[in-house]
């Protein structure tokens, strides 16, 4: 199936306008219906494109058929501006499968390989993406955290900005995941006031001008999260995420889709937590998954408008 069959699109023309614009679109992870569910009416509510992001861990859990099932029950059209896209490949059989099922854009992440080993994977992906019309991003630079199920790294290796240009060239890819300064994960900062480097983003944007980057690990972590999990049983510590006002200036220079999972993590189980605790003679999980699935909708709406500005941008 080719994603249109979906009512999907490429992001290519919404990286276009969110580069002439100035705004960034939202690629949120999902991983089940009410993931889904919360993330489209945010879209919805706010008149946003979006990009829904699929790990491989969550194609796992979903399971192929049921992922495509949720996604054709979208009855979606190309003018809703909704991209599905396989988040952090690690493999050409990763890739080859998102697309054969429907995928319109994919990541192919050999960002831990060297140079070398990093263009020669991407450059397949390209080559077996391009002719389906499918998208690809590529990593360039390591972000420390925890990326997926299945790789860590401790170390953060910020994009080196003199890579870029050969880098694009050589695997003539769509759009460029850059590390500078952001990690996946609910650990993010040890402080409240910790910067990105911005002197990297503009010396990268300089030298690829109106070409599309990616800010992974984007979480902010609202704080209201950290703390309605730990007042209702949890024990989540230091959680901090990257500032709002770091992330919305990052929009201004040509960061064009930002990525977040951890925030939604947090909203749902800060939903849970409350609900059962609220009302300990429930046991219907309707409706204590529906207040965990109202939280992500809520947030993410927040987001739209408050950091990524893709609000009444379709
Ligand atoms: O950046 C990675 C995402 O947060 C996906 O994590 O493999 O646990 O679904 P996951
Ligand atoms: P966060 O852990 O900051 O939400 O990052 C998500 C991400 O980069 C998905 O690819
Ligand atoms: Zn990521």
């Amino acid at each position: 199936m080719n994603y249109s069959d979906f009512g999907l699109v490429n992001t290519r023309e919404i990286f276009r306008d969110a580069i002439r614009r100035r705004y960034a679109v939202p690629a949120f992870n999902f991983y089940n219906m009410e993931t889904l569910n919360a993330i489209m009416s945010a879209a919805r509510e706010t008149n946003s494109p979006v990009i829904l992001a699929v790990s491989e861990s969550a194609m796992k859990y979903m399971g192929a058929d049921m992922l495509m099932g949720m996604v054709s029950g979208l009855k979606l059209r190309p003018q809703y501006g909704v991209a599905l896209h396989l988040d952090h490949g690690h493999s050409l059989d990763a890739c080859r499968m998102a697309i054969e099922i429907g995928f319109s854009s994919v990541m192919i992440d050999a960002s831990a390989m060297s140079y070398d080993e990093n263009v020669e994977l991407t450059r397949h992906v390209v080559d077996i993406a391009h002719p389906h019309d499918v998208v690809v991003e590529a990593e360039l630079g390591v972000l420390s955290g925890i990326e997926d199920e299945n790789t860590q790294s401790t170390e953060s290796n910020y994009t080196n900005p003199d890579d870029v240009v050969r880098f694009v060239s050589d695997t003539n890819i769509d759009s460029l995941a850059i590390a500078i300064g952001t990690s996946h994960g609910a650990y993010k900062c040890k402080t409240e006031n910790a910067e990105l480097r911005f002197d990297i983003l503009a010396e990268i944007a300089r030298r690829l001008p109106d070409f599309p980057l990616v800010l992974h690990g984007a979480s902010s972590i609202p704080q209201h999260f950290v703390k309605t999990i730990n007042e209702n049983g949890g024990e989540l510590g230091d959680a901090r995420g990257i500032a709002p006002s770091q992330l919305r200036r990052a929009t201004e220079m040509n960061i064009c889709k930002i990525n977040v999972d951890s925030d939604s993590r947090m909203a749902f189980t800060a939903g849970v937590r409350e609900y059962l605790q609220t009302h300990p003679a429930n046991f219907n999980p309707r409706d204590w998954i529906g207040a965990g699935m109202k939280l992500i909708a809520e947030n993410c709406a927040a987001e739209i408008k408050s950091i990524m500005g893709s609000d009444g941008k379709l």
